[in-house]
């Protein structure tokens, strides 16, 4: 089997060819984020696809590297991650949480860093910064103490302390910024030329959208290799959400899945939905969202850097955007802890209210089949789920 060469990056903007020799981060005529293309012809066809996750003897070639024939050829830096249970609703069995609170550091952020920073290593870099809403950072001061990389990474100073534990224990450089990710982002721009780093942004280089579109040939796979009717997914950067939509293209081209693609239903927090926003305005780009608020971190976004493929993406899959309050937040994840013994993140939570909304709404049927996201365990909130819940501590 094996995998496959890098035929060329090829930016989602314009079109035009960089060579993956060496390392790249953003279209060089354009900035448009780069998508990493093969020649998958080798893994074209159903007996192939019934290779799928043959070699997992090796720990090298399980999780999310069980799909070794769409991944570049490079030896993976792994801590175990992908391959997330898919879980059926106990009282809708046509709602699907695929969990990805079980990934290493907690949340699919695991995905994109593994990959991104498997080529970070196979490239010979060795100092990575990323500015990160929290989970982001998390994962890359993970995967970088294993790649023996250096970390550089910037958060906001009230992200959940378990984003800041994470940095401490893998001895990551963490700077603490008074303000958002956007602020964080104009900090590593400014200061990467003079220090050395290489930027691990959000769709600022290829290979993290590369990891999380593993996501998407999951979730196809799990069901059978048959679509769902919707997919749900809480959008902050919407790197899984880009990812996905990549990964079904391939399976496509590689006759893996047939039928009508899912509707993506991107899902963000009232308080920070400038996406909501240019979907319902009809607009192709989104605006900077003032005073941004929500605590669901992770979706605390105020400007994705890929709004427009976001947008243009939702819109070819029928799909929608959805904006929940941080209310509808809570009283989901309250709900999901109670009647399914699940411990949503705050971000997974936004996705079944989401549902539960649309739903109600019309616009899906309870007997759709569909894959909401939970990104993240809620066990890595629990300073912001206790407060909500009003604990007070001891001592
Ligand atoms: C738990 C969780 N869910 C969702 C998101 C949003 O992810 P993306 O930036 O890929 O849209 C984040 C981002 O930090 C997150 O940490
Ligand atoms: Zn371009």
């Amino acid at each position: 089997m094996g995998m496959p060469e890098i035929a060329f990056l090829e930016c989602s903007q314009c079109r035009l060819h960089l060579d993956a020799a060496t390392p790249q981060t953003v279209c060089t005529a354009c900035a448009g984020s780069l998508y990493v293309r093969y020649d998958l012809s080798a893994a074209a066809g159903l007996e192939r696809r019934g290779e799928v996750g043959a070699r997992q003897r090796d720990g090298s070639w399980g999780g999310m590297w069980r799909y070794e024939q769409v991944l570049p050829a490079v030896e993976p830096v792994t801590l175990g991650e992908g391959w997330t249970p898919m879980l059926r609703g106990r009282r809708n069995g046509n709602v699907w949480l695929k969990e990805e609170g079980a990934n290493p550091t907690g949340t699919f952020k695991a995905r994109g860093l593994a990959m991104a920073v498997t080529m970070a290593r196979h490239y010979g870099i060795r100092k990575l910064a990323a500015p990160s809403a929290g989970n982001a950072g998390g994962a890359l001061a993970a995967y970088a103490a294993a790649a023996g990389i250096e970390a550089h990474i910037f958060m906001p100073a009230d992200v959940p302390m378990a984003n800041r534990v994470e940095c401490e224990a893998y001895g990551a450089h963490l700077t603490l910024v008074d303000g958002l990710i956007s602020d964080c982002g104009r900090i590593v721009a400014e200061r990467k030329a003079a220090e050395g780093w290489f930027d691990i942004s959000t769709l600022k280089e290829p290979f993290r959208v590369e990891g999380k579109k593993t996501m998407g040939y999951e979730l196809v796979e799990q069901l059978g290799w048959e679509y769902p009717e919707a997919v749900f997914y809480p959008t902050g950067g919407g790197v899984g959400l880009i990812g996905m939509w990549k990964a079904f293209e391939e399976m496509e081209e590689l006759g893996w899945v047939t039928g009508r693609r899912p509707r993506m239903v991107a899902i963000q927090a009232a308080g920070c939905a400038p996406v909501a926003r240019a979907f319902e305005q009809g607009e192709t780009v989104s605006r900077m969202w003032e005073n941004a608020r929500t605590f669901a971190a992770g979706l605390r976004v105020p400007k994705p850097y890929g709004d427009a493929l976001i947008l243009e993406i939702v819109r070819e899959s029928g799909g929608t955007v959805a904006a929940v309050t941080d209310d509808e937040i809570f009283g989901s994840l309250k709900d999901w802890g109670r009647q399914e013994g699940i411990l949503l993140s705050p971000e997974g939570a936004a996705a079944t209210a989401a549902y539960d909304r649309l739903v109600g709404t019309g616009f899906l049927k309870a007997e759709d089949r569909v894959v909401l996201f939970n990104t993240g365990s809620g066990n890595k909130y629990t300073d912001v789920l206790a407060d909500r819940f009003g604990l007070e501590g001891v001592g």
